[in-house]
């Protein structure tokens, strides 16, 4: 750690931020869907030297590149039903796109495999509540990627709200300014809320972290499309959300070209952590205490290291016999807040979270 000063650094605790791994659990796992994604989670896999045993897309080509780059061993397959059929295989990584990935899901928990699903989990709190009733009957576990969880900055403030060394939180506030024009030709500017719903989906689900379970009461989101984007979706969102003795607030401007930044900002009663950086990937963390200020030098960044965050936690619940802090039921209150915060910007009024079941427009 480097510190700006040497009392606060020996007053603050340790703050476990890293991904962990199981101690003796190395099951095979098989990853479905070989898109642009998967290229993380095989380098976050390969580095922690997890053991992938099957890769499967519908294009053979990328299944077999994806395999000869990471795990030249692997098998490939283009129908995920032959490969579930498998009984060496224990985990799926599914990281198909949300519209093709419920019946996959489905498909793997029958075959009494856990599963860590790619985000957003579902176009339907319903349909996600069905799959982690049939998790449960099956006895396995349902787990969703919310990766963001394990970037550095973020983990290390949710461990530090977990642990209690912020006291009360009473304000998350979170913004981001930068261009979302790479998505220009790809599936993902056919997303209608790409950014207060693919994107945003991470930053909804660390409020929730961060704001340590208590509810939200009410969201009032907004969109607005810029006047100088050249991608079909708004690249301009926004969000506050209401806490009975909280606040949070996003803003993502997605079509910045100067000036990028990646902020975060928690406010607690006893110490404050903000981050700050031109990405998720250069951050720099303060951790303001009673004690003084002080600045952990944090190790790895969110791409790819978060995915080895989430793939870890999969694999450790297993092992100890308990829910992931990545469960897919948990993961539905972060989507009823997203869901929430898009009806909010069409209908221009508040929304109560849980209250719009489907995201609007997948109708
Ligand atoms: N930080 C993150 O966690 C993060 C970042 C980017 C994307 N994502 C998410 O990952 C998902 C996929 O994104 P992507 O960029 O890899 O998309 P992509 O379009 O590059 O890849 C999707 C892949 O799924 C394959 N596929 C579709 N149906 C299939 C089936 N039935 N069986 C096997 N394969 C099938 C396609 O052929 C394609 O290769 C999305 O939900 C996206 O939101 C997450």
């Amino acid at each position: 750690m480097s510190l700006t000063s040497e009392s606060t650094a020996s007053l603050v605790p340790e703050v476990p931020y890293l991904p962990r791994d199981p101690r003796d659990y190395h099951p095979a796992i098989g990853v479905i869907g070989c898109g642009g994604i998967t290229r993380d989670h095989l380098k976050a896999y390969r580095n922690a030297g997890y053991r992938v045993a099957a890769l499967c897309d519908i294009d053979e080509v990328r299944a077999r590149s994806r395999r000869d780059e990471f795990y030249p061993g692997a098998e490939i397959y283009t129908d995920y039903r032959t490969m579930l059929r498998r009984d060496d295989i224990e985990v799926v990584d599914i990281t198909t796109h949300p519209p093709q990935r419920p019946p996959i899901v489905e498909a793997a928990l029958l075959a009494r495999k856990h599963v860590l699903s790619q985000k957003p989990f579902v176009l339907d709190l319903d349909v996600g509540e069905r799959l982690v009733e049939l998790a449960a009957k099956q006895n396995v576990k349902l787990a969703v990627n919310q990766n963001g969880r394990w970037s550095p900055h973020w983990s290390y403030a949710r461990h530090a709200v977990a642990q209690g060394l912020l006291g009360h939180v009473t304000g998350v506030h979170l913004s981001v300014h930068w261009s979302h024009a790479w998505v220009a030709g790809t599936p993902f500017e056919h997303v209608e809320h790409l950014i207060m719903y693919d994107f945003a989906i991470h930053w909804f689900d660390i409020v929730r972290c961060l704001m340590a379970g208590k509810e939200v009461q009410r969201v009032y989101g907004s969109v607005a499309r810029s006047p100088t984007q050249t991608v079909m979706p708004p690249l301009l969102a926004q969000a506050l959300i209401e806490f009975p003795d909280a606040q949070a607030s996003l803003a993502f401007d997605a079509d910045t070209n100067y000036g990028r930044q990646d902020r975060t900002y928690i406010a607690g009663s006893e110490g404050s952590i903000q981050s700050v950086g031109p990405s998720d990937k250069i951050q720099q963390l303060t951790f303001m205490t009673p004690h003084g200020n002080w600045q952990p030098a944090l190790k790895g960044s969110w791409f790819p290291d978060g995915f080895h965050g989430t793939m870890g936690e999969l694999l450790c619940s297993i092992e100890e016999n308990r829910t992931p802090s990545i469960d897919a039921a948990d993961n539905l209150k972060s989507l009823a807040l997203c869901f929430a915060a898009v009806a909010s910007a069409q209908r221009h009024q508040p929304v109560v979270p849980g209250s719009v079941r489907t995201l609007p427009g997948s109708e």
